[in-house]
């Protein structure tokens, strides 16, 4: 057990109720200066939520919070703030059309019309604490014009530059490439070297086991456990995280392909800036085979995704369902066509925020017959028949007609896998389908993606997690600068994969 002197912060008995839910019950958590403390659980285990209490967004219902010994009252973010609490939200709150320097300053420094009074100051001093603490940035540079990685140590940067000692991650990593969350990780070694605590959210055990001291582990709304990181494994971590041993690879017997169902033929398709991002890629996905598209974010994938999927309009190229050309057709008549699509981006294509889960999971189907019985005539059916797929996806915190922006981020994706699972598309289009899951979810929707396979469909699996790409693919397609540069078979391994995908070439490799 940790004494109360040593922990620059602790939460004791922490409850948090919201209506039908306790998302937090009775949750103890302490951090020590210096220490960078893992929070895991899964989804809609409360992590988030806790945080929300630390940082002020949620008054808890029960609880203490210390900070350096002492009870403090976090009234809002601004109390946390003048704690030293720092938080970096998943969903960044920039305001793009001004500088990095200017993001950072703008809520502490003295303004005239929204500008800057003294702006070479305020540059100087970003500058300052950026060589402080080991970050790559351009305070000028303006905020819509870097990436996302680098907005997150725009927010980082804020959180310190007010002075915080406290930093809480929510699921840093992930937005962020390997490479990205590599740099994160130097970053946070820094900050913790300089006396910085950090508290860490992540699904990705390897991560956790990577940068975190200790480890608290949440299981729906309740401390399981605090443990050291030293001798902790990943097999481990996930049994007590969901109260059961977790296969972490998906057992699979070997694909038996039949026709095609998804065929690309010399596509090309730009990206928003009118540069080439598709360069006449073919390929064919059968029935009953899962072709995975493994590459670095940035070299094609999402405008291959929308191209297929009618998001986008193409340069050239032909594509077929089947032997149906839908080169020239909406969205719409795709998904008519059979086309499911698990969007990659959950929060802008995924789902209505502010619909319902019943009304989210009928949004693709509501005006069609039959189901537009369910839709406006009949929605008692239309919600019942929500209330089986919730149960059967393990959609936890909601019911059919619980708002969606009240689920937990894990479970909003889960949502959206079952609507488009259900519709019993022939062609499923799974675009990073396990981001932000869990182990037990990620294990779920794995052996679901591998049943629509063996029920004959033709799943294309884009995923930047190599990991994923290995255990669920039969065939691997290499994506780099647009262009299919090799296809390999399941059993191809990670490091061949991993120089394809930077350019590289196997006679090059060897
Ligand atoms: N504003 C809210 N209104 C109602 N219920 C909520 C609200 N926010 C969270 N909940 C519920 O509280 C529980 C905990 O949610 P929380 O977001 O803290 O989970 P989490 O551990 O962060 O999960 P994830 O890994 O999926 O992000 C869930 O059942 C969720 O549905
Ligand atoms: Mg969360």
């Amino acid at each position: 057990m940790v004494s109360s002197e040593s922990s620059l912060l602790e939460l004791r008995g922490i409850t948090k109720r919201f209506p039908g839910v306790v998302a937090n019950d009775g949750v103890d958590f302490d951090l020590k200066r210096g220490e960078v403390h893992a929070l895991l659980g899964e989804n809609g285990a409360g992590k988030s939520t806790l945080m929300n209490v630390l940082y002020g967004l949620y008054q808890p219902d029960e609880g203490e919070i210390r900070v350096n010994g002492k009870p403090a009252e976090i009234r809002s973010p601004k109390d946390a703030i003048d704690l030293g609490i720092g938080m970096v939200h998943q969903h960044f709150m920039l305001i793009p059309v001004m500088t990095v320097a200017e993001n950072i300053v703008l809520a502490t420094e003295p303004t005239r019309g929204g500008v800057l009074l003294d702006y070479e100051a305020a540059v100087d001093r970003v500058e300052q604490i950026a060589r402080t603490f080991k970050f790559a940035i351009d305070p000028r540079a303006r905020v819509e014009s870097i990436g996302v990685g680098q907005q997150q140590r725009v927010e980082i940067l804020k959180a310190l530059y007010r002075g915080a000692d406290i930093l809480i991650l929510d699921e840093p990593t992930a937005v962020l490439t390997p490479q990205e969350t590599k740099e994160l990780f130097g970053i946070l070694r820094s900050l913790t070297n300089e006396g910085m605590s950090v508290i860490f959210i992540s699904h990705k055990l390897n991560e956790v086991l990577e940068i975190a001291d200790r480890v608290t582990v949440l299981r729906r709304g309740k401390t399981i456990e605090t443990l050291p990181r030293e001798g902790a494994t990943q097999a481990q971590l996930a049994k007590l995280m969901v109260g059961r041993e977790v296969l972490l690879r998906v057992d699979k017997k070997p694909a038996e392909p039949g026709e095609p169902l998804l065929s690309v033929e010399n596509l090309s398709v730009s990206d928003e800036r009118g540069l080439e991002a598709v360069r006449g890629v073919s390929f064919e996905v059968r029935a009953g085979e899962i072709v995975g598209i493994a590459g670095v974010d940035g070299n094609g994938q999402s405008e291959l995704i929308d191209a297929i999927t009618g998001l986008t309009k193409i340069e050239s190229g032909e594509m077929r369902v089947g032997t149906h050309d839908i080169t020239r057709e909406s969205a719409r008549q795709r998904l008519d066509e059979g086309v499911g699509h698990i969007p990659q981006d959950r929060q802008r294509r995924g789902l209505v925020l502010d619909f319902s889960l019943a009304e989210n999971l009928g949004l693709h189907d509501y005006r069609k017959e039959p189901n537009s019985r369910y839709g406006f005539l009949f929605p008692a059916r239309l919600i019942s028949w929500a209330r089986r797929v919730l149960k059967a996806f393990d959609v936890r915190g909601g019911g059919p007609e619980t708002l969606a922006s009240a689920l937990s981020g894990g479970n909003q994706q889960k949502v959206v896998i079952a609507r488009e699972v259900e519709r019993d598309p022939r062609v499923l289009i799974a675009g990073q389908p396990t981001r932000g899951l869990d182990v037990g979810a990620i294990e779920f929707v794995h052996r679901r993606l591998v049943e629509e396979r063996d029920e004959g469909r033709a799943v294309l699996l884009v995923s930047l997690e190599l990991e994923e790409i290995l255990s669920l693919s039969d065939r691997i397609l290499v994506i780099y600068e647009g262009r299919i540069v090799g296809e390999y078979g399941p059993d191809v391994s990670e490091e061949e994969l991993g120089v394809a995908m930077t350019g590289g070439t196997r006679e090059v490799a060897a």
